[in-house]
């Protein structure tokens, strides 16, 4: 048996308020919990968004009674919110910009937009972008030029971790996450393998090319945190008429990972420090005493769906083989998971930036 700390995951979509017949903060919290995942970070493009201190409240009303699991939430900058956030900053995740177009009504098309955000934004805890390519080399000169921390969020393309890479060597305050999906699956293997509908594999960014995928293999040490990105859409709606992006991973990060130590492609160390300490470090999280994980390493078995915790009720990684099983969760003290079985409450849960 493998004991680990439990993870932090950065990157997480509750769905709450607005869309709860995709996941909400009791489904997403033992989704994380049977992962392995004792605290998650929510975004803010839900339905409203998270983007003001009502809102906000909104969101922490909800977690405050249902939650399972530690977590924060994040703010969504907007045209108009850059001194609202900045002074909610202490209640919150972080502050994430949606620089790209993907899911939602968060996305800031104007580069003026961003510099408030940017200006006024305190700086304790990081600005995480949605930012591809070009829109990410224009984040991380916005960074470097107000001295702020910034995080770019889900990276996938081999020019990016480069330049990245290129960034951390000259001194800017960068740091990124990379998602299973983007380190296990390639679009044209995905298209091969796993996509029975187009929708299935629908996410942003898109799956990338093998060359991209070794890539971000080949420069593990550059990346400092790996995310689900965990993006619930419910079967029903990726199989349909305009599939929404997004992919479910909360329940296949730990397993797919612990599957790349068991075929040498990355270490124990690398999950604890990607999963835990530079989150922890990164985002200022307090720890979680008498917090940790156990592991069968040596059970080898195939993920399934309809043995997970969250409501979509589907995963990319279907019956993919894997070796490595979370056998049991303690959250502060309490057992929290033990074999498939959810051991607290709803409610369990703390909002790590209560003040
Ligand atoms: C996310 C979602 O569904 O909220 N979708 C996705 O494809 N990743 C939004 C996002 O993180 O871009
Ligand atoms: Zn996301």
């Amino acid at each position: 048996m493998l004991k680990l700390p439990g993870l932090i995951d950065p990157h997480v979509h509750v769905r709450e308020p607005g869309q709860t017949h995709k996941e909400d903060w009791d489904s997403v919290t033992q989704a994380a919990l049977a992962g392995g995942v004792t605290m998650l970070l929510a975004m803010p493009n839900t339905k409203p968004p998270i983007f003001d201190a009502e809102t906000l409240d909104l969101a922490l009303d909800a977690a405050r009674v249902k939650a399972r699991c530690d977590y924060a939430q994040y703010l969504g900058a907007g045209p108009e919110n850059a001194a609202e956030v900045a002074r909610l900053a202490p209640s919150a995740a972080a502050l994430k910009m949606y620089l790209d177009s993907t899911f939602g009504q968060l996305r800031l098309d104007d580069m003026t937009l961003w510099l408030e955000h940017f200006r006024q934004w305190p700086g304790t805890t990081p600005i995480v972008t949605h930012s591809e390519s070009r829109s990410m080399a224009a984040a991380l000169w916005m960074a470097q030029m107000f001295d702020k921390p910034l995080h770019i969020a889900h990276i996938s393309l081999r020019e990016e971790i480069l330049l990245i890479k290129a960034a951390k060597e000259h001194g800017i305050k960068v740091t990124c996450e990379v998602c299973p999906h983007h380190l296990f699956l390639d679009l044209a293997g995905a298209q091969n393998c796993c996509a029975p509908t187009p929708g299935r594999i629908e996410v942003r960014p898109r799956l990338a090319t093998q060359a991209d995928v070794d890539a971000l293999w080949e420069n593990m040490a550059v990346i400092d945190c790996f995310a689900t990105d965990h993006a619930p859409h419910t079967l029903a709606e990726k199989d349909g008429e305009n599939p929404p992006p997004g992919f479910p991973g909360l329940e296949t990060l730990l397993p797919l990972l612990l599957t790349a130590v068991d075929d040498g492609h990355l270490s124990i160390d690398d999950i604890i420090q990607k999963s835990v300490i530079n989150p922890r470090r990164i985002f200022n999280l307090p720890e979680q005493p008498e917090t940790w994980v156990e592991v069968d390493e040596k059970a080898e078995y195939e993920l399934k769906a309809n043995e997970m915790h969250s409501r979509c009720g589907w995963t990319p990684f279907e019956g993919w083989r894997v070796k490595g099983k979370v056998r049991k969760v303690v959250l502060r003290g309490r057992t929290a998971f033990e074999d498939g079985q959810i051991l607290v409450e709803p409610g369990f849960g703390r909002n790590i930036r209560e003040i």
